[in-house]
């Protein structure tokens, strides 16, 4: 589908990547973003956008964000956090791609490009492919993500839908939220500069991906891939450790503190510790990351210390 002319909408469009996309979209397309902004703030949303405020459960914002005159969505709206209410966040999640995915039915738009992530791969051998399985999941977030995956795959099969499915690694970049791994450590070092806390033993290793790669990549799939279903992996071929993010950080801001670990393999019930996916089916398509992990992660230091340190 080519990228220029349409009229977009971008759930979660004022959110750390939907807001990027929206910058990227809107010079060639009319773009509107729907949000709520409860993980978000309207300032990130650029001027040439249209904006809908509202839940997407509510099925007057769906109505007003996602009309007949609608060429694709960017389905990015979610709850990513390690929830404390786990059955909520899997009901929250899959309560919005439903609604969703009904309003484009019921108006006849069935283009829709959809941010998975590689959570839904579970705890699997690496570099892992898009065709690996079983899937297994070990979080509610990751069940989420399963599931609406396999309501677009029944919407693509039985109702005519173009899918675009984008399972991402780690996104790293500006606006990105505490919660994450280097917004958390900013923090933390700007708190107590001499000590960093890392959760588990510093060992989990993790392929990170800089948000102008993900935006990129993203649409460059939704302009090369045309099945009903188009699964890609987005990532790239590195991973970085969380010790070394640190070491990143505290370099970063001229700081030599001393490393404590709480212990265990992973950072909480439900992390994964080490994850690295495999990239040659984008590649094969025609796009490869510009930045190795580390890169994206000292990119993505140098851009959130403004934003973080304080
Ligand atoms: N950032 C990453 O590293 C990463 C990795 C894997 C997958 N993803 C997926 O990519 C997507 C975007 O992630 P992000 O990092 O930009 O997160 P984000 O929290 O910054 O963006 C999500 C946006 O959705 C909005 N939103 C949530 N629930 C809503 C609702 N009911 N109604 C209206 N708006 C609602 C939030 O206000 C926010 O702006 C998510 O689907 C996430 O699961 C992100």
């Amino acid at each position: 589908m080519d990228l220029t002319g349409q009229r977009i909408c971008i759930t979660g469009g004022a959110g750390f990547v939907g807001s990027h996309l929206a910058e990227f979209l809107v010079a060639e397309n009319d773009v509107v973003v729907v949000d709520d902004f409860r993980n978000s703030r309207r300032e990130w949303v650029p001027d040439d956008a249209e904006v809908v405020e509202g839940d997407l459960t509510d099925p007057a914002t769906t109505e007003a964000a996602i009309t007949p005159t609608t060429d694709l969505v960017f389905h990015l709206a979610a709850d990513k956090s390690a929830s404390r209410d786990e059955l909520g966040q899997f009901r929250g999640n899959t309560a919005i791609t439903e609604a969703v995915i009904d309003r484009m039915d019921a108006v006849g738009v069935s283009h829709i490009a959809y941010t998975s992530s590689s959570v839904v791969y579970g705890e699997a051998p690496r570099p892992t492919p898009e065709d690996y399985a079983p899937l297994e999941p070990i979080s509610i977030y990751g069940a989420s993500k399963l599931a609406e995956e396999s309501l677009l795959s029944v919407f693509a099969h039985s109702h005519d839908f173009t899918v675009w499915n984008f399972r991402f690694a780690n996104i790293v970049g500006p606006r990105l939220q505490l919660g994450a791994v280097i917004p958390d450590f900013i923090d933390k070092l700007s708190h107590t500069p001499d000590e960093l806390e890392i959760l588990g033993d510093g060992r989990q290793e993790k392929s990170y991906m800089h948000i102008d790669d993900c935006v990129a990549a993203m649409c460059h799939v939704v302009e090369h891939a045309d099945k009903p279903v188009n699964t890609y992996n987005l990532g790239t071929r590195t991973t970085t450790s969380v010790t070394r993010i640190g070491e990143i950080v505290a370099e970063e801001m001229g700081l030599d503190p001393t490393f404590t670990f709480t212990g265990g393999d992973r950072g909480w019930t439900g992390d994964v510790p080490r994850m690295r996916l495999s990239i040659e089916k984008l590649s094969a398509l025609g796009y490869e990351p510009e930045q190795s992990s580390d890169d994206a992660v000292r990119q993505a230091v140098r851009e959130l210390i403004p934003e973080h340190a304080h």
